[in-house]
C-alpha cells in the first residue's frame, strides 16, 4: 500500500469482479446495438479501459476533457478536448470515475443530449451520493462511497497516485 493511503476501499480484484458485472449488465441492456463509451479524461481511463473488456456489443470509443469553475463561474463546464465522433441518432455512454456534486455530469449530458444522440447515460466506477448538490443519477454505479478523498485507479490528488491499482482513502496529513 502506498504510504500517503490510509485504507483501501477497493481492491484491484473487487473492482475488476464489479466492473465485470456491470460490462455483462450493460451487454444484455444494449444487446444488438452499437455503443459509443465516451471517457471524461483523464479520471475515467482505467475504469474505461478495465469496462470495455466485458462489452459483448459493438463498441466505438472516444474521450472528452472538460473543466468545471468553482467561484464566480461556479458550475460553469468548457470543454477543453471535444470528443471526434458525431452522435446524432447513437447510444453513448458516458464513463465517469466518480460523481461528487453531480455537475459535470450534469452539464455534459445536457451537452450530448444537444447533439441529438438516441439515448445518454452514464456509468460511474464511484457515487459520492452524500456529495450531490445537482439532481443526476448514474445509471450504472460500481459502488456507493463515503464522503472522502479517495484517490487511485484514476483518481488524483494533484496529478498524484492516478497509477494505485486500488481506490484508497487519501490520509488527511497529504491534502490539508
Ligand atoms: C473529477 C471526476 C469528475 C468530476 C466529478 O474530475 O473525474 O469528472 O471531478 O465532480 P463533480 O461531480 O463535482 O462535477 P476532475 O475535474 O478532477 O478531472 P480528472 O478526471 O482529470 O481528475
Amino acid at each position: 500500500m502506498h504510504q500517503d493511503v490510509q485504507e483501501i476501499l477497493f481492491s484491484l480484484e473487487e473492482i475488476q469482479h464489479r466492473t465485470r458485472k456491470l460490462g455483462e449488465q450493460i451487454s444484455r441492456d444494449y444487446a444488438g446495438k452499437t455503443l459509443i463509451l465516451v471517457g471524461l479524461l483523464k479520471g475515467s481511463v482505467p475504469f474505461m479501459a478495465e469496462l470495455m473488456r466485458y462489452l459483448t456489443v459493438d463498441v466505438r470509443i472516444d474521450f472528452m476533457n472538460v473543466s468545471s469553475y468553482t467561484g464566480a463561474q461556479s458550475g460553469q463546464v468548457v470543454i477543453k478536448k471535444d470528443m471526434e465522433q458525431d452522435i446524432a441518432g447513437k447510444d453513448v455512454l458516458i464513463v465517469e470515475d466518480i460523481i461528487d456534486t453531480g455537475n459535470t455530469l450534469y452539464n455534459i449530458k445536457k451537452m450530448l443530449e444537444e447533439r441529438k444522440c438516441a439515448s445518454c447515460k452514464i456509468v460511474t466506477l464511484l457515487d459520492k451520493v452524500e456529495s450531490r448538490t445537482i439532481d443526476i443519477q448514474a445509471d450504472y454505479v460500481g459502488f456507493d462511497i463515503p464522503n472522502a478523498f479517495v484517490v487511485g485507479f484514476g483518481l488524483d490528488f494533484d496529478e498524484k497516485y492516478r497509477q494505485l491499482p486500488y481506490i484508497g482513502i487519501l490520509k488527511k496529513e497529504c491534502y490539508e
